[in-house]
């Protein structure tokens, strides 16, 4: 074989790794053909001034990565392969690419922050966070070792359903809780769920920009809806075509308005009567000034047709994502499949096998929709 490698004894690059890269090269490149044998170890170590371990380590890297294989009793041999033209595989190579230095985030000096999402720091109460922490991790330990429950932990489950129905009135049992990471994430899931029988979302006029930009992502027909003095104009979503509605009614989304309670009856006759789906968004709901919290459009709805998504971003913190809570009324079992932290980032594994084996969109339309719409 006509290769001979050059090592550079200096250099901070282990040696088996210099010689695993100019070999791989030589045989993507054709410098070594297709089924050439190799030299056997003891040869290329003699020939290159290295150990047999320096040999022997970058054969099994290139073995393991299909640069060569081996034949009993005959040696190491160049894999087939389809050759790339010398210089090809710096295409391959990452450009440099200049990050920007993080820019120092400064609040400017003012003595009242009124941005939307931001908490009040001061009343944050981080000794107590730490404290939980720490004696989860001493008393949990190996929970830390592996994932979690699919839905979010069943502990938390039921305290969270205790306090949303003290809280915020919601009709809701643990099994119906799913714990993710954002308001985004929430929808998106809906966007799957949703997607066999709706095509067309109705949003609130104005509204949080990020929700809209969910469902169009999703491929739906989004009408905005415009607002009145108590909330979204139910003349308008009627006459809208949608089936689905995403809406802020504890609390609206920027104005801050309450919806009262005549619109919300009139909101789920809506629902009722188009066989659709109310999406209520609470982010916010747990605050007022002067009056105890609005209770939840979820708490009234006796069909099934809202979902309810909150979050922790306002009463705790934006930064831990801990952060949303997704109520489904519908009649529905989520307990058989679902991821939910990860719901959009790794297939399901379903709880009990055979119920579906595919990936979570599908598996959530069939299992889930089906309880959603009886059939
Ligand atoms: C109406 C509304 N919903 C949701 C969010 C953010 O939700 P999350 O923290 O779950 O991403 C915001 C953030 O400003 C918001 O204004």
């Amino acid at each position: 074989m006509d290769f001979t490698p050059v090592l550079d004894m200096e250099s901070k690059e282990p040696l088996y790794q210099q010689l695993y890269l100019q070999m791989s090269r030589a045989i993507a490149t054709g410098t070594i053909s297709a089924g050439e044998r190799l030299p056997s170890i003891r040869q290329l170590a003699k020939s290159s001034g290295v150990g047999k371990i320096t040999v022997e380590a970058a054969y099994q890297q290139l073995l393991a990565e299909g640069y060569i294989t081996s034949r009993e009793r005959s040696g190491f041999f160049a894999a087939e392969l389809d050759v790339w033209a010398e210089g090809t595989e710096h295409r391959t190579k990452p450009r440099r690419v200049e990050i920007p230095q993080k820019k120092e985030r400064k609040l400017p000096n003012t003595r009242y922050n009124f941005h939307g999402s931001v908490v009040d720091t001061g009343a944050f109460p981080y000794r107590e966070w730490r404290t939980c922490m720490l004696e989860a991790m001493e008393r949990h330990a190996e929970d830390f070792a592996f994932y979690g429950d699919n839905q979010g932990e069943w502990e938390f489950r039921v305290e969270l359903a205790d306090y949303l129905r003290r809280a915020r009135t919601l009709h809701c049992e643990p099994e119906q809780i799913l714990i993710g990471t954002g308001l985004q994430q929430a929808l998106s899931f809906m966007c799957l769920l949703l997607a066999d029988r709706h095509r067309v979302v109705a949003v609130e006029e104005p509204g949080y920009a990020d929700a809209r930009v969910v469902f169009s992502h999703h491929g739906y027909e989004v009408v905005p809806i415009p607002l009145e003095d108590d909330g979204l104009s139910i003349e308008s979503l009627e006459r809208s075509g949608a089936t689905v509605v995403y809406t802020t009614p504890a609390h609206q989304y920027p104005h801050g308005m309450v919806m009262p309670v005549a619109k919300r009856q009139r909101l789920l006759q809506w629902a009722g009567k188009v066989r659709g789906v109310i999406i209520e968004n609470d982010y916010d709901g747990e605050f007022r000034y002067n009056v105890k919290p609005t209770p939840s459009l979820q708490g009234m709805d006796r069909d099934g047709t809202v979902v309810y998504i909150g979050n922790f971003s306002k009463a705790f913190s934006p930064a831990l994502r801990l952060d949303l809570r997704c109520v489904w009324t519908i009649r529905c079992s989520l307990q058989s499949c679902w991821s939910a932290t990860s719901l959009l980032s790794r297939p399901i594994r379903p709880r009990s096998p055979g119920i579906c084996s595919e990936p979570c969109s599908c598996l959530c339309k069939r299992d889930i929709g089906k309880s959603m719409y009886g059939k």
